[in-house]
């Protein structure tokens, strides 16, 4: 079941205002009705017992002169003047019937005591008791009524039907009202909630959010601005540092692999030599990061350039495989299906960074002696290179996030070692060329890593 917590701000915006609004109609008409009713049956009070009153001074001297008689005949007149009495009867000060009317087809009603001035109501009747006084303030008796209330009913339907008409237009007033100001609210908070995503999808915390005015939504859009100036100068001086360190780190670097390439072609006691190659291996590793954190700063900075030119992709695409093979050797790294026999504009180097890092996950990810296939495949406008392996594959919700910076998939984590920083230069390294990267993926059958470069300008080599 959908609780209010799933509906959309706008929604329970619009909610709010409409059930305040039958809250506060309905209250209206409840005291509407009621006072209109309470009138009405004010009126009918007062008027029967003026009724009674006069019954009450006719009937002084019938009862003086014990004429039922006459005071049967004062009661049968009434009924012309109130057509709303039903039964009527004449009490003598001892509390004996005198006299009595009911209306035709009517139940008969006795008044019981005590017989003294009041009134009151049930269901459908007013029942009042007037004493019957002359002047002299003597009392002679008790005129006993019992008035039907005919329109209480009436002045009820007319009531509700009026009530539900109004609160039916009310209610649409409302919500056309709710609708159209919910935007003052609902709208700054998407437009917020959509800066946010582009933030996190595009990494770009440079994005400010519109302030426009100085409710609690403006004030909260500048607090996030001002939070977002933080993390993207917090970003600024870690790339920094990055970028400092990994230079700092790459000239001594460069130094101590150079001696050890130097001593690795001299002669020297196996172990020594074994120690070399060690040596070497771990240097290359941490040359290789070092180079992958520089590509990061300038990234960063917007300060890698980029050197295009037209080059051959199935040159490129050779010359990669037979370069990564020298590396990866215990994979196959086959070219599959036909060359493609184009040339694209590019920087030459950037793009073989961008295969030898494809191909150096595919083997890095998959198992010992599978093989590799690169492929191309072309269109009117763009061709696609990409990279199949038969390894661990990578889980659909991953699918974007590997692009990030320094993201590593879950599952790659613990067993292999890795900076989460290869598919990021790549993916940025092709978006400067304007074309596309992605991966077709399952987890444990392998990984298809693609990427289309526009083929604008090209010609076909002669
Ligand atoms: N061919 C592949 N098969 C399975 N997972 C892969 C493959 N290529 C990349 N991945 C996943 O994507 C993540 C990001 O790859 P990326 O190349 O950016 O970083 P890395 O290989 O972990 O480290 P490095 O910075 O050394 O390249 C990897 O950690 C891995 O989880
Ligand atoms: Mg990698």
């Amino acid at each position: 079941m959908i609780g209010l917590r799933d509906f959309s701000i706008k929604n329970k915006l619009v909610l709010m205002q409409v059930l305040t609004c039958v809250l506060v109609l309905g209250l209206c008409f409840a005291a509407f009705v009621i006072t209109d009713i309470n009138g009405y049956k004010g009126r009918k009070v007062a008027s029967t017992i003026s009724f009674a009153q006069v019954i009450g001074s006719n009937s002084i001297s019938a009862i003086q002169f014990l004429d039922n008689e006459a005071a049967e005949k004062t009661l049968f007149d009434l009924q012309e003047v109130e057509t709303d009495v039903v039964n009527a009867s004449i009490v003598d000060s001892r509390g004996k019937i005198f006299a009595a009317y009911t209306r035709p087809n009517q139940t008969t009603h006795v008044f019981k005591p005590p017989f003294r001035n009041r009134h009151w109501f049930d269901d459908q009747y007013l029942y009042v008791y007037k004493n019957i006084v002359d002047q002299q303030g003597q009392i002679f008796g008790t005129v006993c009524l019992q008035v039907e209330l005919s329109q209480l009913e009436a002045i009820k339907k007319q009531k509700f039907e009026i009530a539900f008409v109004l609160l039916f237009v009310g209610i649409a007033l409302a919500f056309l009202i709710a609708y159209l100001n919910q935007r003052y609210i609902s709208a700054p908070i998407l437009n917020l909630v959509n800066v946010m995503k582009q933030i996190r999808e595009n990494s770009d915390y440079s994005r400010h959010v519109d302030v426009i005015g100085k409710d609690e939504i403006s004030i909260l859009s500048s607090e996030f601005n001002n939070l977002m100036d933080e993390v993207a100068n917090s970003h600024r001086k870690k790339d920094e540092f990055i970028g400092i360190a990994s230079h700092e780190l790459k000239t001594p670097l460069t130094s101590v692999k150079l001696y050890l390439d130097a001593l690795s072609k001299m002669k020297h006691e196996p172990l020594v030599h074994t120690f070399i190659l060690k040596s070497k291996d771990g240097v290359k590793k941490l040359h290789n990061l070092i180079l992958d954190l520089l590509d990061v700063s300038k990234i960063e900075s917007g300060q890698l350039q980029l050197n295009h030119k037209d080059l051959s992709i199935d040159d490129l695409i050779d010359e990669c495989i037979q370069d990564a093979q020298m590396n990866i050797v215990n994979h196959t790294i086959l070219r599959e299906g036909t060359k493609c026999d184009k040339i694209i504009h590019g920087d030459r180097d950037r793009l073989e960074q961008v295969l030898i890092n494809l191909l150096s996950n595919a083997a890095k990810y998959s198992p010992n002696g599978t093989s590799i296939a690169v492929k191309t495949v072309t269109s009117d406008n763009d061709i696609t290179v990409s990279v199949t392996d038969s390894g661990i594959g990578i889980a659909g919700s991953e699918h974007k996030k590997i692009f990030g910076r320094f993201y590593r998939a879950k599952d790659s984590n613990s067993v292999i070692s890795g900076f989460g920083l290869g598919l990021y230069i790549c993916s940025q390294i092709i978006k400067r060329h304007k074309g596309k990267i992605g991966v077709d993926s399952q987890e444990g059958k392998g990984s298809t890593f693609y990427f289309t470069l526009p083929l604008n300008g090209e010609q076909k080599l002669s």
